[in-house]
């Protein structure tokens, strides 16, 4: 039914929507420092961790900033995100997510987490689902934010299974590119042309089937 031996799901924006607490909590702090901000730049950041995301924001603003200020807004914006966590609970799963953790979970198969959020653990237990993973790698875990491949590899080795028998799912550009370099098939969630390194591409989660991937 399936030649994978375990799966391995990224979590904003593919098994709930944090990515649009993200883009907002980001976009507040962009807006407040004079920097260019919108949908198409904010896929840039996704999957890429708090201080590459800031850089990446800051480096279009008008003015520059020491290591001290980037520290204070960083922190502020997760203060904001956080906020807008502490409103979510079990009904902020995206749809189809809980079903495809149950079809993986049906055949057999192991399942992982891989997100570079230090607010992972936070978001499973609003959601209710962390125990749902066998394991989970989160920016503690790992040295290298995505598009770098550890986070992937270190998922898979936590899981006993070889990369090449890995399936990993993913909402962002840089996790698309975290999987592929780790040598595992990578499903994309999303527009085709942002994730056009993915083997499959899915608009939703909603479309999920583990035997449409080979
Ligand atoms: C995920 C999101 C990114 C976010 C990163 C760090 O990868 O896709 O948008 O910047 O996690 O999240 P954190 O909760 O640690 O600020
Ligand atoms: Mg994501």
């Amino acid at each position: 039914m399936t030649r994978f031996k375990a799966v391995i799901f990224d979590l904003d924006g593919v098994i709930t929507d944090t990515a649009r607490f993200h883009y907002l909590a980001w976009k507040r702090l962009a807006d407040a420092e004079g920097a260019p901000f919108d949908e198409a730049f904010n896929e840039q950041l996704k999957g890429v961790d708090r201080m590459g995301s800031l850089e990446l924001i800051l480096a279009r603003a008008p003015r520059s900033y020491t290591s001290a200020q980037k520290l204070v807004l960083a922190d502020a914006k997760n203060r904001h995100y956080q906020e807008l966590v502490a409103t979510m609970g079990p009904d902020d799963l995206l749809p189809g997510a809980l079903r495809a953790l149950q079809e993986v979970r049906g055949a057999g198969l192991k399942i992982g987490l891989a997100s570079v959020s230090k607010n992972a653990f936070t978001v499973l237990d609003r959601l209710g689902i962390r125990d749902r993973f066998d394991d989970v790698v989160d920016a503690a875990a790992i040295a290298n934010s995505k598009p770098h491949p550890e986070i992937f590899l270190t998922a898979a080795s936590h899981l006993g299974v070889d990369p090449a028998d890995c399936l990993g799912v993913e909402d962002a550009a840089a996790g698309v590119a975290s999987i592929k370099d780790a040598g595992m098939v990578a499903v994309g969630v999303g527009d085709p042309a942002v994730l056009a390194r993915a083997d499959y591409i899915i608009p939703s989660m909603q479309r999920f089937r583990l035997a449409d991937y080979g």
